[in-house]
């Protein structure tokens, strides 16, 4: 079976749990690359780590991306400008699970500054354990794709 793979990317403000949601989906046997940034202590753009990894995804180098900035809004939409990306940018246990079962995104955009390394570590296995639904949902993402 084919091994997945997730890619990570950041701003500072999301570098920390970040750095921690690594470690903790790289000990679950994923295979992962991070982006960067590789320090806090310089302030950095989320749209340059965001489209690093919309780039990174389109040209299929990752499966999964996981994102992290202050909200995890700012880099939901650096990465919803690429066209197959669908970050959801999550705050709870419900948005990853509708996440998955109906948008079936293949981003989880969360924020470094409101979201514990508890929480986010609940709303990835969550993620992670649920399934696409398919059917009624699937021309509803094609069409995202039309423009
Ligand atoms: C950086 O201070 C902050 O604006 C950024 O991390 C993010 O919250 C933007 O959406």
């Amino acid at each position: 079976m084919k091994k997945i793979k997730i890619a990570f990317a950041s701003d500072h403000a999301g570098y920390e749990l970040k750095k921690q949601i690594f470690d903790y989906v790289r000990e679950k046997g994923y295979e992962v690359e991070d982006l960067g940034p590789f320090n806090s202590t310089e302030s950095v753009s989320y749209a340059t780590f965001g489209k690093k990894l919309g780039k990174h995804l389109q040209d299929k180098k990752a499966d999964i991306g996981i994102a992290f900035c202050g909200t995890g809004l700012g880099i939901s939409y650096a990465l919803n400008r690429f066209k197959g990306v669908r970050a959801a940018r999550i705050t709870n246990v419900n948005d990853a699970y509708l996440a998955k079962l109906h948008n079936n995104a293949n981003v989880i955009a969360m924020s470094g500054r409101f979201t514990t390394f508890e929480e986010a570590k609940k709303m990835v296995d969550e993620y992670f354990e649920t399934e696409y639904e398919g059917g009624r949902h699937q021309s509803r993402i094609d069409e995202l794709d039309e423009i």
